[in-house]
């Protein structure tokens, strides 16, 4: 018998040989544009140069080094973080992928406020590990996992109310998605965003703001609540920030940061220094190549390219979500056979929610890119037959 993966991804057909910026290459040589990107992950372009030559650099120095000893890569990593991060956030802690920032987040919630309780969104999506998927909604991931660690109350995204009446003084805190990206592609409102952060406030609850997807440049803004004007308590990172390399960061407001005490949490790999020089070159092409404003450009071309496709593919689509080069276009059906066909055509894509097809390119993305990848989607779209409906609202 030949050893397997264990089946957990539906597989795309598809051998991955090579990468570079926005596109990938099959066995045979034939590119796609990539707005699958890894989940996410690349960004700021595969094997972006800045985050190639930083990791090359540190491999021939030292490969490993827990953060009980110092480092220059460290301090280097620690320096440009503190350039980008909200001003009231002087302690991370770095780990391996977004679930383990998630599950620390929590961890720290739990511990600094002594409370038990967590309020999570519906469609939210924080990862798979026990703690995170104790905060996912979807019931097909937390099917079988029961009990879970903590006990979590899901409101309705978005509703005013609903954040008033559940936020009360047993909550630990609220995990939050600026934009629910697996859930949908739906941005929060400010008014919802202002009313989360005062009735967090009031009751000592914490605000952990989940940046894996949305954050880093994605939206437009570096961090994307930087757009509903609200201050994170805690406030986690991963997917692009390492260029593809895989790390995750938690940071913790000051008066958090000096609570917590040696020995509460620990990770044999996390602070790798190739994750640190992965996010010492991120951060260098983030900003050195202006990526939020590129992003923000880029996004609203597509975003409008795309508007085009739902008014003459109505019978199929009903509208464009998201927010930057966080965008998809909700569909009235699943949209897997949709995401096959589109890679036949050259385009990788993925799904959010039930009904979304989402696209998460790279801020590389050229006008040319764009013109493809709309005209594909308006291609496969406007020869498309559906039988089945979906409801309108996205339930995953
Ligand atoms: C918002 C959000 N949080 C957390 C995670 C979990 O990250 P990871 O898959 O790296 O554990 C994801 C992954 O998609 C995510 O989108």
């Amino acid at each position: 018998m030949s050893l397997k993966i264990i089946p957990f991804a539906k597989p795309r057909l598809l051998r991955l040989s090579r990468a570079y910026g926005q596109y990938v290459w099959d066995e045979v040589g034939r590119r796609y544009l990539d707005c699958h990107t890894g989940h996410g992950v690349a960004f700021l372009g595969h094997r972006n140069p800045k985050v190639v030559e930083s990791i090359k650099r540190q491999m021939e120095l030292i490969m490993t080094a827990t953060p009980a000893f110092q480092t220059d890569i460290a301090d280097e990593a620690l320096s440009k973080l503190s350039k980008i991060l909200p001003s009231d956030m002087d302690y991370v802690f770095f780990l391996n992928s977004g679930s383990e920032a998630v599950e620390l987040a929590m961890k720290i919630a739990r511990k600094v406020t002594g409370r038990k309780r967590f309020i999570a969104f519906r469609n939210s999506f924080h990862g798979r590990t026990m703690g995170a998927l104790s905060v996912t909604w979807n019931p097909k991931y937390r099917e079988g996992y029961d009990p879970f660690p903590w006990e979590t109350r899901f409101v309705p995204y978005n509703d005013v109310d609903a954040i008033t009446s559940e936020v009360d003084e047993s909550v630990a805190a609220v995990l939050f998605e600026p934009v629910q990206g697996e859930g949908g592609l739906t941005p929060a409102t400010q008014e919802f965003a202002k009313a989360l952060m005062e009735a967090c406030e009031k009751a000592g609850a914490f605000l952990i703001v989940d940046e894996v997807q949305a954050g880093f440049g994605r939206t437009g803004k570096i961090w994307a609540h930087e757009h509903l004007n609200i201050r994170p308590d805690i406030m986690v990172a991963g997917k692009s920030i390492g260029g593809g390399f895989p790390v995750s960061v938690v940071a913790v407001k000051t008066s958090i940061g000096e609570r917590l005490r040696e020995g509460e949490h620990g990770s044999t790999h996390g602070g790798n220094p190739l994750a640190l020089a992965a996010i010492s070159g991120g951060i260098d092409a983030l900003i050195g190549d202006s990526v939020p404003l590129k992003a923000s450009l880029s996004g609203e071309k597509l975003s409008t390219e795309l508007k085009k496709v739902v008014e003459c593919c109505a019978h199929v689509a009903r509208g464009v979500k998201g927010k930057g080069l966080m965008l998809g276009i909700e569909l009235r059906f699943p949209p897997d056979e949709v995401i096959r066909e589109l890679q036949m055509k050259g385009l990788l894509c993925l799904k959010a929610g039930t009904s979304v097809l989402r696209l998460l390119p790279p801020y590389l993305i050229t006008d040319e890119d764009i013109k493809f990848c709309s005209e594909t989607i308006k291609e496969v779209l406007s020869a498309w037959k559906h039988e089945r409906e979906v409801p309108k609202h996205d339930v995953c």
